[in-house]
C-alpha cells in the first residue's frame, strides 16, 4: 500500500478553490490513474473566514503560506496565490529548500524567477511543475518538455491572451472601435479594470519567454521579449486584413535565427486559413513547428478555474506517480542566455496602411521610397473615400487623403522603416503610417 500524497495549498480563489473540487471530484480515479490517493491536508489564504464555494472543512489552516511551505505533514506545495513578489516566491523557495515539490500556475514568478527556482529545485532532486502558467488548460508545457522531445523546433507561436483575441475578435465580426470592446470585455469580466498588462502585450511576453525556454533553451527572460499591443489596431485594419486573406492577431512569437532567439509580442496578420486564425473570442492556441511531427496546433481554455485546474491536478498527478522532469525540459545550467531581438533587423512580409494625399505624384514617390529599400510589393489596394465632406463635385474643394495599403514581399523591418520616416518627410502622407508584420504558415 503506496502512502497517500499530502498536499498544502496556499490560495483558495478562482484556480485554488477548482483545484479543491477537481480533486474531489477524481478522487478515486486519480487513486488508480496516478497508484496512491491525493489529499489536501493543510491550505492557507489571505482570509479564513471569507465564505467559499467549497468545503474545506477537514482540512487544517494555516495562517502563513510560508509556514504551510515547509509543513512537517506536507509531501508537496501547491502555490495558487499568485504575483512575482511575496509571499508567492518567499512560499516556494522555502518548499523546495526543505526539499517539497512544487505546483505552480504562477506565470509572473516563473517569468522573472524561474532560472533560480529551476536550479533550487534540481539542488534539493523535487520537482518544479507549472503546466498552468501558460495558456491555461492547454497542456503545452509537457508537449514542449515531454511530448517533443525528439524534435527539433523550428518556430513556436501562439495567442496566449484570451482579453486580446477576444477585443480582436469583436473589432473584427462586429466592426467595432478597439475602445468599444475593451469596455464590454471589462463588463464581461475578461479584461481587468486596468488592461494595460493584457493590451500592451506584457502577459503574452510572459508566457511567451516560458514556452521559448522550454522550446529553444533560452533562460527565461521577459526583458528580451520585443512587446507591441493592440491598441493602435483600427477597424480598417481588420477590414483591410479580411479583404487581402488575413486576420489580426496578437501572436506570440520565438523563432531561432542565425542573429539568436528572436522573442516578440505584437499584432501579426496570419493567413484565414491557418489554424491559428481560427481561434477566436477568449480562446487560446498555440502552434509549434518541429521537425519530425510537423507542426501541430494545441487549442483550448487558457483561464477559467476548472480548465486551470485540470493543468495544476496533471502536475500533481505526475509527482503522485513518480515523475520528475527538469522545470524548463534540460538542466538549468544548460539554459543558454538569451539576447533581445534586433527587430529592426526581423526579416517578413509586412502590411502597411498609409493616408496618401491626393495629388499628383504621390505614388510615385511612394513607389520610390520603397525601391529603394529594395521593397518588393505583392499587392497593392487603394481605397477610395468615397463622399468629400467638403464640397463633393466642387473642382476647388480640399481632395481626402486616399487609404493605401500595401502587402511587401519578405524584407525587413528596418528598410520598411527608412521606406516610411522618408515618405513622411516627403509630405505625401497624412498622420502616421500603420505598419502590422505578417507571419507565415
Ligand atoms: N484565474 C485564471 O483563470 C488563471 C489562469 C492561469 C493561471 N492563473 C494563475 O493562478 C494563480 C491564482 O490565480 P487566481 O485567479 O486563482 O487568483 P485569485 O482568485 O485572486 O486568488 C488568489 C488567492 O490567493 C490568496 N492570497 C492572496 N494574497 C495572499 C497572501 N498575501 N497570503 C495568503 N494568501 C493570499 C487569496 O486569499 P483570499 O481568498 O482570502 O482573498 C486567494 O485565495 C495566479 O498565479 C494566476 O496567474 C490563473
Amino acid at each position: 500500500m503506496v502512502a497517500p500524497l499530502k498536499l498544502g495549498l496556499a490560495g483558495l480563489g478562482t484556480v485554488g478553490a477548482a483545484v479543491v473540487r477537481l480533486l474531489a471530484g477524481q478522487r478515486e480515479a486519480l487513486e488508480v490513474r496516478c497508484g496512491r490517493a491525493i489529499e489536501v491536508v493543510a491550505v492557507s489564504a489571505r482570509s479564513r473566514v471569507k465564505q467559499r464555494p467549497i468545503d474545506i472543512g477537514n482540512m487544517r489552516w494555516v495562517a502563513d503560506p510560508v509556514a504551510l511551505a515547509t509543513d512537517p505533514e506536507i509531501d508537496v506545495f501547491i502555490e495558487l496565490i499568485g504575483g512575482e513578489g511575496d509571499p508567492a516566491k518567499r512560499a516556494v523557495e522555502a518548499a523546495l529548500t526543505s526539499g517539497k515539490s512544487v505546483v505552480t500556475a504562477n506565470k509572473a514568478l516563473l517569468a522573472r524567477h524561474g532560472v533560480a527556482l529551476a536550479q533550487l529545485a534540481e539542488q534539493q532532486h523535487v520537482a518544479l511543475n507549472f503546466e498552468a502558467a501558460v495558456a491555461g488548460g492547454i497542456p503545452i508545457v509537457k508537449t514542449l518538455r515531454e511530448g517533443l522531445v525528439g524534435n527539433e523546433l523550428a518556430r513556436i507561436y501562439g495567442i496566449l491572451n484570451g482579453t486580446c483575441n477576444y477585443i480582436l475578435t469583436r473589432m473584427e465580426q462586429e466592426k467595432l472601435s478597439f475602445a468599444e470592446c475593451l469596455k464590454d470585455a471589462q463588463r464581461l469580466g475578461y479584461a481587468e479594470a486596468d488592461p494595460s498588462f493584457d493590451v500592451d502585450g506584457h502577459d503574452t511576453a510572459q508566457k511567451l519567454a516560458i514556452l521559448a525556454s522550454l522550446a529553444f533553451g533560452t533562460r527565461v527572460d521577459p526583458n528580451s521579449v520585443y512587446i507591441e499591443g493592440i491598441s493602435s489596431i483600427a477597424p480598417a485594419d481588420l477590414d483591410a486584413a479580411d479583404g487581402l486573406g488575413y486576420r489580426i492577431k496578437l501572436l506570440g512569437v520565438a523563432v531561432p535565427t542565425d542573429r539568436g532567439i528572436e522573442q516578440r509580442v505584437h499584432p501579426t496578420m496570419v493567413p484565414k486559413d491557418s489554424a491559428i486564425a481560427q481561434v477566436m473570442g477568449v480562446t487560446n492556441a498555440i502552434t509549434v513547428d518541429a521537425d519530425a511531427v510537423d507542426a501541430i496546433t494545441l487549442v483550448g481554455p487558457g483561464a477559467g478555474g476548472m480548465a486551470t485546474a485540470s493543468a495544476v491536478v496533471s502536475d500533481i498527478g505526475d509527482i503522485a506517480r513518480g515523475v520528475r522532469t527538469a522545470p524548463f525540459g534540460r538542466p538549468s545550467a544548460r539554459l543558454v542566455r538569451s539576447e533581445k531581438a534586433p527587430m529592426q533587423r526581423h526579416e517578413g512580409g509586412y502590411y502597411i496602411r498609409l493616408l496618401a494625399v491626393d495629388r499628383p505624384g504621390t505614388f510615385a514617390t511612394i513607389a520610390t521610397r520603397l525601391a529603394e529599400q529594395q521593397i518588393s510589393i505583392e499587392s497593392i489596394v487603394q481605397r477610395h473615400p468615397g463622399v468629400r465632406p467638403h464640397g463633393g463635385d466642387n473642382p476647388a474643394s480640399v481632395a481626402e487623403p486616399v487609404p493605401v495599403i500595401l502587402i511587401t514581399y519578405a524584407t525587413t523591418e528596418d528598410a520598411v522603416r527608412k521606406a516610411l520616416a522618408a515618405v513622411e518627410s516627403d509630405q505625401v502622407i497624412s498622420g502616421k503610417p500603420q505598419v502590422i508584420r505578417i507571419e507565415k504558415n
